[in-house]
């Protein structure tokens, strides 16, 4: 079967956003010329599942082009940009449209494991664990997963720890050049766009509450910060909160931060982060965004039970889009305003991470699919961290692209630094 997206017309639209976002993905590029010649991808199939924008089409291309078969499915039901989907189809299956219900979400990662994958791309294992959930004969056809995020890695990791985890997977999140980078610069400037599309409300001034203070949460603090908020963080690593304290950041308790807060921001990739009691607690025109992986941060639930109106408003200015912003009236009489269902704002409500970090991200992965294949058979059924000499490879890559030279160490100076004496 061939691809199912909104609408094929709008394919032009996203031909332009695809160039766009190559343009800014220069190590991709190097990594693509590489993957070509050695053909090591010749008819690999590529199961993806993946946030469907541009970024992510320069990826699904390069697989492509290094003559992967490649179907994609979203992961994330808010986070496809229909104009891409379309456009992608060109080059590969793709099975996503923005807004699909919980159902078509699952329906579309059924459809890519139909196609028996030997490598999956996975961003928060839903693919992997469907995989291994409902489609044992399929097992035997993958050769690895390569997992994008910090969720998913962590599920990856249960299954594991379980014994249940049937190929090898790589944490591609656990890299260096990801989660510096990705995590916490990626998601703290796109997480900015996100809110500010959304609302178009000022920053300035404002108290803004960030749960977390892992890679997500201290650059979405950084760079709120940046805009002139006054940033409280809430955490439940003892470590982290002491080095949230020492970047300058206020610390306290959520039942005690959202009494004052303008904005809460959740980057936990934990449940329940934001429940009854606080929406109870929380001031008049809260607005609520959550950038952690799953829409269970926020507790939508206990908001939809303590609202007594709701409202959806800011729809998206592009076809087929929807809407930003849902406004509940609560019993108390307060109003409170989320961002993107609870979905992550900076897909939900923006446009992902800058083509530059995705470069970074995207690289990695090409290069990780690369080493499963050539690996394919010699890997144990474990979680595995991105090989250094990927990770190198990849701060060199982004090094040469910036035009930046770092010195050498001298043969004197490496004996100094390996001696105990
Ligand atoms: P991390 O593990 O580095 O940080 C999470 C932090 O949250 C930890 O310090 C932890 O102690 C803290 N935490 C856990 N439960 C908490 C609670 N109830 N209250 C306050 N703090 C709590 O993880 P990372 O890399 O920062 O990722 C966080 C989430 O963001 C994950 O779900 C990840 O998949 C997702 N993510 C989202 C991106 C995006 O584009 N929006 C990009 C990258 C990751």
């Amino acid at each position: 079967m061939s691809s199912i997206v909104k609408d094929l017309g709008l394919k032009s639209i996203g031909m332009d956003l695809i160039e766009w976002a190559e343009d800014w993905m220069p190590i991709l590029k190097i990594v693509r010329e590489e993957l070509i010649s050695e053909q090591v991808l010749k008819d690999v199939r590529i199961g993806a599942c993946l946030h469907i924008e541009g970024k992510t089409a320069v990826l699904v291309k390069t697989l492509t082009d290094a003559g992967a078969e490649v179907y994609v499915c979203a992961s994330n039901p808010e986070s496809t940009q229909d104009a891409v989907a379309a456009a992608l189809s060109d080059y590969a299956y793709i099975y996503a449209w923005r807004g699909e219900t919980e159902e078509e979400y699952m329906e579309n990662i059924r459809r890519v494991i139909d196609k028996s994958p030997n490598i999956i791309i996975d961003d928060g294992a839903d693919l992997t664990i469907t995989l291994h959930r409902e489609y044992p004969e399929k097992i035997g056809y993958v050769y690895g997963v390569c997992e994008e995020t910090t969720t998913g890695v962590r599920r990856l990791r249960g299954l594991e720890r379980d014994g249940l985890l049937k190929f090898p997977a790589i944490a591609v999140n656990n890299a260096m050049m990801k989660y510096l980078f990705d995590n916490r610069y990626g998601t703290g400037e796109s997480a900015v766009f996100g809110f500010l599309n959304a609302t178009n409300t000022v920053i300035a001034g404002k108290t803004v509450v960030v749960a977390g203070y892992g890679w997500v949460g201290r650059g979405v603090a950084q760079r709120f910060r940046g805009m002139g908020a006054n940033v409280i963080v809430t955490e439940v690593n003892p470590v982290r909160a002491v080095e949230a304290c020492m970047d300058g950041f206020r610390v306290m308790r959520m039942i005690e931060a959202v009494k004052i807060a303008d904005i809460v921001v959740t980057a936990t990739g934990n449940i329940d982060v934001v429940t009854v009691e606080h929406l109870r607690n929380m001031k008049d025109k809260c607005i609520l965004a959550n950038a952690g992986h799953f829409d269970v941060e926020v507790s939508v639930r206990d908001l939809e039970m303590e609202a007594v109106e709701k409202k959806d408003m800011r729809f998206f200015q592009t076809p087929y889009n929807t809407y930003m912003v849902r406004k509940y009236k609560l019993k108390n009489g307060k109003t409170i305003y989320l961002l993107g269902k609870g979905r992550l704002v900076n897909l939900a409500c923006g446009q992902g991470h800058a083509a530059e970090i995705m470069d970074l991200s995207f690289s990695l992965q090409a290069e990780c699919v690369k080493y499963l294949v050539k690996n394919r058979g010699r890997l144990e059924r474990k979680v595995y961290k991105v090989p250094h000499e990927i990770d190198a490879k990849i701060a060199e890559l982004k090094l040469k692209t910036l035009g930046v030279e770092i010195d050498k160490l001298t043969e004197k100076q490496k004996k100094y630094i390996e001696s105990w004496y």
